[in-house]
């Protein structure tokens, strides 16, 4: 039988301190290099292209977090994803650097219409010859809502404007047919107007009329990405997505993701079983030795300032822990904010109840995610479960130290895949459509 080969993509936010909160105090990282300079990105991105990996996925939130406490004060003081830049400026930076990478960036739709939304992607996807995943988010916390002077919708609502918004996309990104593009210099004659549709939508959210002002980008429309994990999100992605990207604790909860996707995609949405890449999150702290390993986890976990994590899981959650004891459980309530991301923590420890401390250093060190922690062989032993039970077809792999901990998974558990059968010896396409498809 044939071993199911697996996806991996680094997963960043273009700012100073990623997903692990605090990491940045670790002395490993980012050592002599400014990650508000394209060259840091670039190493990364160059050290994931030399492990074959499918794409840098690059996470955003358009504002710091200000839920707890109502205030941002502690997302400053404790560095939780703060400063961070706007994801697409590394793009370029990224693509001219590699020539395989494929690179996800996180766009929110509130605030922005979906013509300039359209008009970019497919600028990014042109001009990096087809290697762009759009992450496709809306937007979920009071930081963002108060900063953008927009009062926040509810979620039935998000969700219906956003299916809106895909359609206007569509229409763009569907809108220039074969042979539009002439470019006969003999005649003067550029494009074939009847061959680019002009756009006309009026909706309830939005209105659109003109032509889409991009040429078809190599992949046609960016990959679609989505992480949506509310029952609507997940409905969004069933339809939409052409990968998705979640975090689940426990294999339990991978299988039980996989199953309700599938679920809906195949008889809800009438899409093919498997046609949705599940590519579940997942933290790997490697050493020479599995004690080394433990050693290095524990360091990493003395990072995280109790506070800046609150701080954090308000922010996500869309909370104020502070109203909270530090020693109450977290109950199954809907949250406002991530409600995928809010049950990572209410699942940790396999159905347990989680205290509001525990929550907090939980997530603030893996996101939730399951850490998969020793040697090479112990990580791809874990890994392998998930791909074979869990129903994942890769991985999202969170930071800790940077560039470090990519460059330690590269080196030593890439090999270790590679000799199991698990992952390419090498890209066999160009575009990042043809990498998540390879397999
Ligand atoms: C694993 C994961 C990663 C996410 N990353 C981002 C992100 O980088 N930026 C963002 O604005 N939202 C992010 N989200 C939020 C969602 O995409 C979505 O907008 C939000 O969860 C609200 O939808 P929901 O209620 O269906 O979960 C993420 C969610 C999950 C589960």
């Amino acid at each position: 039988m044939t071993k199911k080969k697996t996806h991996l993509l680094g997963f960043m936010q273009n700012g100073f301190n990623s997903h692990a909160t605090g990491m940045w105090r670790h002395p490993r990282d980012k050592v002599n290099w400014d990650y508000g300079k394209y060259d840091y990105w670039q190493h990364i991105a160059k050290v994931l292209e030399r492990g074959l990996f499918d794409a840098f996925f690059i996470a955003d939130q358009l504002a710091p977090y200000s839920t707890y406490k109502q205030s941002s004060d502690d997302s400053v003081r404790y560095a939780v994803q703060f400063p961070c830049n706007e994801p697409s400026t590394i793009v370029p930076a990224i693509a001219a650097a590699t020539t395989h990478l494929g690179i996800g960036v996180t766009l929110s739709t509130a605030f922005e219409h979906p013509y300039s939304m359209a008009r970019r992607l497919s600028s990014l996807d042109y001009q990096s010859g087809g290697r762009i995943a759009w992450n496709i988010v809306n937007s979920f916390s009071h930081g963002e809502w108060n900063a953008y002077g927009v009062d926040g919708r509810e979620r039935g609502d998000r969700y219906e404007r956003l299916e809106e918004y895909m359609e206007v996309c569509y229409q763009l990104w569907d809108s220039w047919e074969e042979g539009a593009v002439i470019a006969d210099k003999a005649s003067g004659t550029y494009g074939d107007p009847a061959r680019i549709r002009e756009v006309d939508h009026q909706g309830k959210y939005f209105r659109c009329k003109g032509r889409h002002f991009v040429p078809p980008s190599p992949q046609g429309r960016p990959i679609l990405w989505q992480a949506g994990s509310s029952d609507r999100g997940r409905d969004f992605a069933a339809k939409h997505a052409e990968a998705i990207f979640s975090v689940q604790p426990t294999l339990n909860r991978m299988k039980e993701y996989t199953s309700d996707l599938q679920n809906r995609s195949v008889n809800r949405f009438k899409r093919k079983p498997n046609e949705v890449k599940r590519i579940f999150g997942l933290q790997t702290i490697v050493g020479e030795s599995r004690a080394e390993a433990e050693d290095k986890f524990e360091r990493i976990k003395e990072c995280i300032p109790l506070e800046g994590a609150l701080a954090w899981i308000s922010g996500h959650f869309g909370l104020d822990f502070s109203k909270y004891g530090l020693d109450e459980n977290v109950s199954n309530i809907e949250v406002p904010g991530i409600q995928g991301l809010f049950e990572s923590i209410l699942y940790a420890k396999d159905g347990a109840p989680v205290t509001v401390r525990e929550a907090a250093l939980i997530y603030s060190q893996s996101m939730g995610m399951p850490v998969a922690l020793g040697t090479a062989k112990d990580i791809v032993d874990q890994m392998e479960v998930y791909l074979d039970e869990g129903g994942a077809d890769g991985f999202m792999l969170l930071t800790t130290f940077t560039p470090g901990c990519y460059e330690e998974f590269v080196d030593w558990v890439v090999p270790e895949l590679q000799r199991r059968g698990r992952y390419r010896e090498r890209y066999s396409g160009t575009t990042l459509r043809e990498h998540l498809s390879e397999y």
